[in-house]
C-alpha cells in the first residue's frame, strides 16, 4: 500500500508554494512569487503579497499536481503554514488549505514555518538525527534551535537575533549598495569578485549567548560607504559585499558550532533563505568539519520559502500519527515555537 500523499501550502511571505511529498520523498513542487511587485518598495508589501497569493493559489496547486501527474483525489492530507508570517498572507493560505481539505475529506495539519524550514532537509538527506541543532536564517528570522523530534515535539529556541534578521541585513545593505531586492543573491554574486578585507563588526561574538545582532553591522556598512562618498573615492562594491558577507557568515557559523558543542549535538542543519548563501555554506562546512559536526544544508532552491518544506513537515506528522489540526485553526502572525 502506498504511503500518504501530503500536499503542503506555503503563503507566509511573498512566495505561493505548493509541494507534494509522499513518505519523505519530494514528488513535485510549484512556486509563484510576487517578489517583482515588491521590488520597487525595497521590501515586501503585505497587502500586495496577500492579493498575489489569492490569485496564484489555485493555479499553483494545479501546477504541482500536473507536474506529478496526479489528481486532486490522490491527496491524502493537506499541510499549511499557520505562522509565523504576514497576517494577510497567512490567512489566504490557511483559508485555501481548509477549503481544499474539507472538499477532499482529508485531514488538515497546520505547521510552523520555521520547523518546516528545518524539515525540508529530510527530503534530501533523510531522517534528522535526534536531537539536532538548527540554524535558521531568513528575511524574518535568525535563530538557533534545538530540534528533538520534528514530528511530535516542539523545537526549543536557544537564541535569536535581538534586532534585524540576517536576511533583513542583506536586504538593507544591498539597498545602500544600489542593488535590487531581495539583496541576498546580488550581494552573494558581487562578493565573488571582492576581498573580505574591511573589518566590519561581529556583534555579540563570543558573548556566551546564542543570540545575534545585525543592525550595528548594517550601520557600520552604511557609515563606511558614506565616508567613501564624502571623500569622493569610488565605493569598492565587491569588497564591501565580501566583507559584509564574511562578517555575517563568521558570527552565524561560530555561534552554530558553539550551540552544537553546548548541547552535545553532532548534527547541524541550516535552513532559511540565507542558507542559500555561498560563503555561509562554505564556512559552515569548514568549521563543522574541524569540530567533528555533521553539516546538513538543503540545496539553495529548498532553502528559500517553498511548498515542499510544508509538505515535508506535514508528511512527518502524518506518518507519526499526529492528530490533525482543528477546523478552527487560526493563522498566527507571531506563532511561537
Ligand atoms: O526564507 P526566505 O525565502 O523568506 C523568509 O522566510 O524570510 O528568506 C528570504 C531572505 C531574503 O532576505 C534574501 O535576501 C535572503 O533570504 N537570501 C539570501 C540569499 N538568497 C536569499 N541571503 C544571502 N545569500 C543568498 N544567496
Ligand atoms: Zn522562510
Amino acid at each position: 500500500t502506498e504511503r500518504p500523499l501530503v500536499l503542503g501550502i506555503e503563503t507566509s511571505c511573498d512566495e505561493t508554494g505548493v509541494g507534494l511529498v509522499r513518505g519523505g520523498t519530494l514528488i513535485a513542487d510549484a512556486l509563484a512569487s510576487s517578489v517583482d511587485e515588491h521590488a520597487r518598495y525595497g521590501g515586501v508589501v503585505p497587502e500586495i503579497a496577500a492579493r498575489a497569493h489569492l490569485e496564484a493559489m489555485v493555479p499553483t496547486i494545479e501546477r504541482a499536481l500536473d507536474r506529478a501527474g496526479l489528481r486532486h483525489r490522490d491527496v491524502d492530507a493537506v499541510a499549511v503554514t499557520a505562522g509565523p508570517g504576514l497576517a494577510g498572507a497567512l490567512l489566504v493560505g490557511v483559508a485555501a488549505a481548509k477549503a481544499y481539505a474539507l472538499a477532499l475529506g482529508v485531514p488538515l495539519h497546520g505547521v510552523h514555518h520555521l520547523a518546516a524550514h528545518v524539515a525540508v532537509d529530510t527530503l534530501e538527506h533523510g531522517p534528522l538525527p535526534r536531537p539536532s541543532v538548527a540554524l535558521l536564517v531568513s528575511g524574518g528570522h535568525s535563530s538557533l534551535l534545538l530540534v528533538p523530534d520534528l514530528a511530535t515535539e516542539p523545537v526549543v529556541p536557544l537564541g535569536a537575533t535581538v534586532d534585524d534578521a540576517a536576511g533583513e541585513a542583506y536586504d538593507k545593505v544591498a539597498r545602500l549598495l544600489g542593488m535590487p531586492f531581495p539583496g541576498g543573491p546580488p550581494i552573494d554574486a558581487a562578493a565573488r569578485d571582492g576581498r573580505a578585507d574591511i573589518a566590519f563588526p561581529r556583534a555579540k561574538a563570543g558573548d556566551g549567548t546564542f543570540d545575534f545582532s545585525f543592525s550595528g553591522l548594517k550601520t557600520a556598512v552604511a557609515r563606511w560607504v558614506e565616508a567613501r562618498h564624502r571623500s569622493g573615492e569610488p565605493v569598492p562594491v565587491a569588497d564591501v559585499a565580501a566583507s559584509f558577507q564574511e562578517a555575517v557568515a563568521d558570527v552565524l557559523t561560530a555561534k552554530a558550532v558553539a550551540a552544537c558543542r553546548s548541547q552535545g549535538v553532532d548534527t547541524l542543519v541550516i535552513g532559511g533563505g540565507v542558507a542559500a548563501n555561498s560563503r555561509l555554506r562554505a564556512l559552515a562546512a569548514l568549521r563543522c568539519e574541524a569540530a567533528g559536526i555533521q553539516l546538513r544544508v538543503p540545496r539553495p532552491g529548498l532553502c528559500t520559502d517553498n511548498g515542499a518544506m510544508v509538505a515535508a513537515l506535514g508528511s512527518l506528522r502524518v506518518e507519526a500519527g499526529v492528530a490533525p489540526s482543528p477546523w478552527d485553526l487560526p493563522a498566527t502572525s507571531t506563532l511561537p515555537l
